[in-house]
């Protein structure tokens, strides 16, 4: 099973992810407060979450798309990433993720 923790505010939200589904995904059908807002096409840039520094390194870089898009968000840090665009795998189990929007 694989665990991933979302936080937004001061609330916690401890969900079950499953391989191959998107972060975005696994946030949406847990009803955590996470906005998809072009669908997961990676273009509008709402998804934007902060990634645990320790878990960084275990999500392939992000693809030229992607980092155009992150780079020009406000909150922009090297572990800004887009939840749609984050295929979940076992490396991620405990996974912290901090929602901005
Ligand atoms: S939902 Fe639009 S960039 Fe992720």
């Amino acid at each position: 099973m694989i665990t991933i923790i979302f936080k937004y505010n001061n609330e916690e939200f401890k969900v079950n992810a499953t391989e191959g589904e998107t972060l975005l995904e696994c946030a949406l059908k847990n009803n955590v407060p996470l906005i998809g807002g072009c669908g997961g096409s990676g273009i509008c840039g709402s998804c934007n979450v902060e990634i645990d520094p320790e878990y960084i390194n275990k999500i392939p870089e992000p693809d030229v798309n992607e980092q155009d898009v992150i780079e020009y968000l406000p909150m922009y840090k090297p572990t800004t990433r887009l939840a749609c665009q984050i295929k979940i795998t076992n490396d991620m189990d405990g996974m912290i993720v901090n929602i901005n929007n």
